[in-house]
């Protein structure tokens, strides 16, 4: 197969979701479908699911689950998929934020019942931020949910999305019997059966035809009728290339567990998904069937066996092949590094590959070269821009309580840091070291693995803050940024880029600040350029 079709026939993309939604059911679904498993209960959930905070040990379990899933590979009629998981706890949002930077699509799963949720209004935010291509599924249709046109409106509303309804249901909950597919013409009508529905489907490309009536009874074939009229003047019908621009979003309805609608969203999706896209660097914009490699670590995961400090690097590929044991500049380091047993993920099994397309994951033991964000080449200077930080939402002084190996918990701090376990703030006024998480649940995480992986002991101390901003003056020299350098100095901080950060300790101070010194710029996000 050519270089060409390689990248042609792969797609990489992420589900993301509010937790319970059906993200882990969808997943296996498409994984049965790809053959990749056998039954259902195949995949385990990555969930951290936060039962005993003292339980560390079920929390590096659970880690170690989520590196089994970090990437699921299948292949369905002839295409590559890859499916980059995405932790559903909200504690780990940061990860599925950066996670988000290497894919090429998403799929939004969102619950009937409870339409769109906070975790979801916040993912989706990101990736309209990037353009990325959406297609919603909303799951659990076998059970009463919200009305379809509700829904509709809610992610617009809620998400600003402009969505078009490719298939739509056909009743809901106790009375749902099926679903019309409007990108296929058909009708796939439902059982409660989960092995019958997968090739139950009828061609019916003239829903005036009377035959429907037969098929799903006269009133509900009727307010099928209405429910499309009503689509088809509302809605735009599906344009493809809006959608790969982010601006349109198809919209699917089905019911995970059941296996219903999802072979209908699989094979639209393969059809209509991008395979690997153009990536832009902070020098220009690399084309994925460029000859050389360039490629991005997006993830960092440190081995669960402390004897065993290696990590695993999880790189993006954007253009030309990864090779086994061929040289390739690691820029920020600026030394050539070959790597004899790249990893690629395959259902839930990773094996060493010779041979990766863009597209493609590969999974690189580190010993500490890698940090997120670091590019690799062969041989250009080249840079893909920054994985953005956005404000943490807890704060804590991190403190040395053990004298004798401050050495050990400076570099178990730098580490961690690296991985995006959480953000590391030093405070300019006296260099104290503040660190910044989403989740309560880091704070734990963080000192136990300081402990047990670098022999070092942290305690914390509260430090009252609302919201980490990055400062942006619109001029360095002028006498407002210098005397709100002086004024907030108590809360200006850098963090591991060197990037200057305000932080706002409540939001009428926020508030205030804008106000006096409106032309320093405040951002939420590290990415603001
Ligand atoms: P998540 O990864 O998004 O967090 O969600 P997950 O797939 O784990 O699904 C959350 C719960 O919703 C699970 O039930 C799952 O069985 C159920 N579910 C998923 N899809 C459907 C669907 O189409 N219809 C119905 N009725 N339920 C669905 P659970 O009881 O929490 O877990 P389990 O004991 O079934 O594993």
């Amino acid at each position: 197969m050519s270089f060409h079709d390689q990248i042609e026939r792969r797609r990489t993309f992420g589900i993301i979701s509010h937790p319970d939604a059906g993200k882990t059911t969808l997943t296996e679904k498409l994984l049965l479908f790809g053959g990749a498993i056998q039954e259902a209960g195949a995949v385990k959930s990555n969930k951290i699911k936060k039962t005993a905070t003292s339980d560390f040990m079920e929390i590096e379990r659970q880690r170690g689950i989520s590196v089994a899933t970090s990437v699921l590979a299948f292949i369905y009629r002839d295409k590559k998929i890859n499916i980059l998981d995405t932790p559903g706890h909200k504690d780990f949002a940061e990860d599925t934020f950066r996670t988000l930077t290497a894919v090429d699509s998403v799929i939004v799963v969102v619950d009937v019942a409870k339409g769109v949720e906070e975790q979801t209004v916040k993912l989706v935010e990101v990736c309209r931020m990037r353009n990325i291509p959406i297609i919603v599924f909303i799951n659990k249709l076998d059970r009463e949910g919200k009305d379809a046109f509700d829904l509709l409106d809610d992610l617009e509303q809620k998400l600003g999305l402009s969505v078009t309804p490719l298939s739509f249901p056909i009743g809901m909950g106790y009375d749902f019997k099926g679903i019309y597919n409007i990108y296929e013409k058909n009708i796939n009508l439902f059982s409660g059966d989960s092995k019958k529905n997968i090739e139950d489907t009828i061609a019916f490309d003239d829903i005036e035809n009377s035959e429907l009536d037969d098929i799903i009874g006269v009133s509900a074939a009727e307010e099928l009728r209405d429910n499309l009229e009503l689509v088809n003047g509302v809605y735009p019908s599906f344009d493809k290339e809006s959608y790969l621009l982010g601006e349109q979003q198809p919209v699917f309805f089905g019911s995970a567990l059941n296996n219903f609608g999802v072979r209908e969203l699989l094979d639209c999706f393969i059809e209509i998904a991008p395979s690997p896209r153009a990536k832009m660097a902070e020098e220009r914009l690399v084309e994925a069937d460029e000859k050389e490699l360039t490629g991005f670590v997006f993830k960092i995961h440190a081995n669960m066996d402390p004897k065993h400090r290696d990590r695993l690097a999880f790189v993006k590929i954007v253009s030309g092949t990864f090779e086994r044991n061929k040289p390739y500049l690691h820029v920020r380091h600026g030394k050539n590094l070959k790597f004899s047993s790249p990893n690629a993920f395959f259902a839930e099994k990773k094996e060493i590959v010779d041979i990766s397309y863009p597209g493609d994951i590969v999974g690189l033991h580190d010993t500490g070269h890698f940090k997120i964000g670091d590019t690799l080449t062969e041989g250009e200077q080249l840079n893909y821009k920054g994985i953005p930080s956005f404000s943490p939402e807890h704060f804590r002084y991190i403190n040395n309580a053990d004298p004798m190996k401050s050495k050990q918990l400076h570099k178990g701090i730098d580490q961690l840091m690296d991985e995006g376990v959480a953000q590391l703030f030093t405070l300019e006024m006296n260099g104290r070291k503040v660190i910044g998480t989403v989740g309560a649940l880091q704070f734990e995480v963080i000192q136990y693995r300081l402990e047990h992986e670098y022999g070092a002991k942290c305690t914390y101390e509260n430090f009252p803050v609302h919201k980490a901003c990055w400062v942006d003056p619109e001029d360095e020299k002028n006498e407002e940024f210098k005397e709100f350098k002086r004024v907030k100095q108590r809360f200006l901080a850098k963090d591991k880029r060197e990037q200057l950060v305000f932080l706002a300790d409540s939001q009428f101070s926020l508030q205030m600040t804008q106000q006096k010194y409106p032309s320093v710029n405040l951002y939420f996000t590290s990415e603001f350029k």
